[in-house]
């Protein structure tokens, strides 16, 4: 059974002296020390209300808000307090973000719909903070990396679709550094989504983390002390999700086109700008090795790149350069 936290609160119900000015606007970057009064201190990984009146300062045309991850419920605090009608849902109260839909759950669409998921497998969630037992479906359980950036971009649509077209739908997500290997988070939800429903990237400043507390004399790179808040705006008029599958697709393939585009344009710069097919091999074999792995054509490719892109000619038989 699906526990829903939904408030309706009208801001003349809130004392003047309380309510937030809203007409303030905010830059991209946003820090807020104290994490305020909202939610639970306690709880792991929890953020500053703050941030959440920053935001809804900034978007004053939100009116109602959804977070499917409140944890222990700040946004859903502060939204309340701003006389926002907020729906809070969490895995803990029985909503599962990989399964439920969240315009169904709550009902309706609304202006906004927020998360703040775990950060990868950073740490755990269920059978930690609540629970006995880890959840199989809890995004801090993800098997790795790759996992969790497949279960966040389902839970992203999922946003998406919650969203009224011309709304918002966002994260506040961070990167990690583990074992000297750094994975950028935010970058895999904003390559996943439509790029053109990209509406802001701000950064927000981490306070009392464990990185910046540590003196790391030894480190060679800058401890991570900041998180992004990521926005997209659902069209006013979308299309089918089918469509919007096709077109996410077509962006993909064409990244991918890009990328292949790029390894041979390198692969000639290192041949001196004119080299045979067979030298092209050899030099992209050695500089694209994973590239190589998952495309067993790979030789096709190189040539169908050399034959497509005007950027190349082919000078004799068997021997291509820059046009
Ligand atoms: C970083 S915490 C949110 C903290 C919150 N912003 C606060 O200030 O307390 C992430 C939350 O995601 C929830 N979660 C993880 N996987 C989920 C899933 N599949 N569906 C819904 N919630 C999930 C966890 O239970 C956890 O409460």
């Amino acid at each position: 059974m699906v526990q829903l936290h939904s408030f309706n609160f009208k801001t003349e119900w809130i004392p003047t002296s309380i309510r937030y000015n809203r007409k303030e606007k905010k830059m991209s970057i946003l820090s807020f020390p104290e994490r305020g009064k909202w939610g639970d201190s306690n709880w792991r990984g929890n953020c500053s209300g703050h941030i959440y009146q920053a935001l809804f300062n900034q978007y004053k045309d939100v009116k109602s808000f959804c977070d499917p991850m409140m944890g222990s419920g700040t946004s859903i605090a502060v939204a309340k307090e701003m006389g926002l009608t907020a729906y809070g849902l969490d895995l803990h109260s029985g909503f599962n973000a990989l399964r439920h839909s969240i315009r169904d759950t709550i009902g309706q669409e609304v202006d906004m719909c927020h998360s703040h998921p775990p950060y990868s497998t950073i740490f755990g969630y269920s059978g930690c903070v609540w629970g006995d037992t880890p959840h199989p479906d809890d995004l801090s359980h993800s098997s790795n990396h790759e996992d969790f950036h497949e279960k966040m971009h389902l839970v992203l649509m999922n946003q998406r679709e919650a969203t009224k077209p011309g709304g918002y739908y966002g994260t506040l997500i961070g990167d990690l550094r583990k074992n000297g290997a750094y994975t950028s988070l935010q970058a895999e939800c904003l390559t996943r989504m439509p790029a053109n429903e990209l509406v802001s990237v701000a950064i927000k400043a981490q306070h009392n983390t464990v990185s910046g507390r540590n003196t790391y004399s030894k480190m060679k790179h800058f401890a991570i002390t900041h998180e992004y808040l990521l926005l997209w705006q659902k069209p006013k008029a979308p299309l089918s999700i089918l469509f919007d599958l096709s077109e996410m697709a077509k962006a993909q393939a064409a990244r991918l086109q890009s990328a292949w585009r790029v390894i041979v344009a390198h692969a000639m710069m290192a041949l001196g700008g004119k080299a045979s097919l067979g030298d092209l091999y050899k030099k992209i074999s050695e500089s694209a090795p994973d590239k190589l792995k998952s495309n067993e054509n790979w030789q096709a490719k190189v040539r169908q790149i050399l034959q497509v892109t005007p950027k190349f000619c082919s000078v004799e038989r068997g021997v291509w350069a820059f046009a």
